[in-house]
């Protein structure tokens, strides 16, 4: 198999986890993007204690765009080719939580810094040949409604909506880059509803339906294998569609179709960044 060099984010758990074990037990070169060192540094040695690799460990807080920057001009200096991004880390904010830059949580994170991220990456990406960016989206993408777009800082919005929201985005985006970068290869991953630290409450009742939780969800290790597959092998490299759940295509939101809300969810984004990174 050809070795490749994979840079991923949010390996600490759940299924950004499952995913960076299996494709380092392949054989790749992996460099993950976490924002806590400690619980990434135990990660990289259990991995290393099942087989001789290379992993390489980065800081990227994805809720700060200096952060971001850091991470980014590092990758690119660091390497000559990143044969595939996966872009894995995400969050479901329970309470209302803002980044850095003052974006509500979920869109900021799993949308605006996902965008921030992959955009620094371009350089590098399109001059590795085949280079293929993965885009971990969610059934919630087919939930997201995107009605008031404009207000990426939104106090008011539901919890659940600013993700479904943000996974939305998030296949506007791959929309967007596979159009415009046709040499690039995009593919989003719906991994399936997993049992992962994303979905837990910490608190009585939250602890005390986790068995239920885990008794009506996959396993982070069964949501991971669409990613896995998209990542590593070819078979679907060719294939036209975006999206992809258990190890097949899957039909788009019927929302994505509405080229009209892409331009205006995509201009926004731009813009957003644009302003947020000029004021530094
Ligand atoms: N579980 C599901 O049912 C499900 C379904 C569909 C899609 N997904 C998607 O799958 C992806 C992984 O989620 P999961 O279920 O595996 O959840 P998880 O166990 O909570 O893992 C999330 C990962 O993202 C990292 N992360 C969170 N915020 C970050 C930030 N600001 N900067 C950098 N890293 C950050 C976490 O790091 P820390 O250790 O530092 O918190 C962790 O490594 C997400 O994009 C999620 O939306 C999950």
């Amino acid at each position: 198999m050809n070795k490749k060099t994979i840079v991923i984010t949010g390996v600490t758990s759940g299924i950004g986890y499952e995913t960076a074990k299996k494709l380092f037990l392949e054989g790749h070169h992996l460099v993950f993007g976490n924002r806590n060192q400690e619980k990434a540094i135990k990660v990289k040695n259990e991995f290393l204690s099942l087989k001789d690799g290379k992993i390489d460990l980065l800081e990227i807080d994805l809720s700060s765009f200096s952060s971001i920057e850091r991470f980014a001009y590092k990758v690119i200096a660091s390497y000559e080719k990143i044969d595939v991004l996966i872009n894995n880390a995400g969050v479901f904010s329970r309470k209302k939580a803002y980044t850095l830059e003052g974006f509500e949580l979920a869109k900021g994170v799993n949308h605006i810094g996902t965008y921030y991220l992959t955009e620094l990456l371009l350089p590098t990406l399109l001059k590795t040949a085949k280079a293929k960016v993965i885009m971990v989206s969610s059934v919630g993408c087919y939930l997201g409604r995107i009605r008031k777009w404009k207000d990426f800082f939104n106090r008011k919005s539901l919890n659940f909506t600013d993700y479904f929201d943000s996974k939305l985005a998030n296949l506007f985006y791959a929309n967007s880059l596979s159009k415009k970068y046709p040499e690039l290869i995009i593919k989003a991953a719906d991994p399936g509803i997993a049992y992962s630290r994303i979905w837990k409450w910490k608190t009585r009742v939250g602890e005390s339906l986790d068995n239920l939780y885990k008794r009506i969800t996959i396993s982070s290790e069964e949501a991971s294998r669409v990613v896995v597959q998209l990542a590593s092998s070819n078979i679907f490299d060719k294939n036209p569609n975006l999206l992809f759940k258990f190890n097949k295509a899957v039909k788009l939101p019927r929302r994505l179709k509405k080229k009209s809300l892409e331009k205006v969810v995509m201009d926004l984004t731009k813009e957003v960044v644009d302003n947020a990174t000029r004021k530094k």
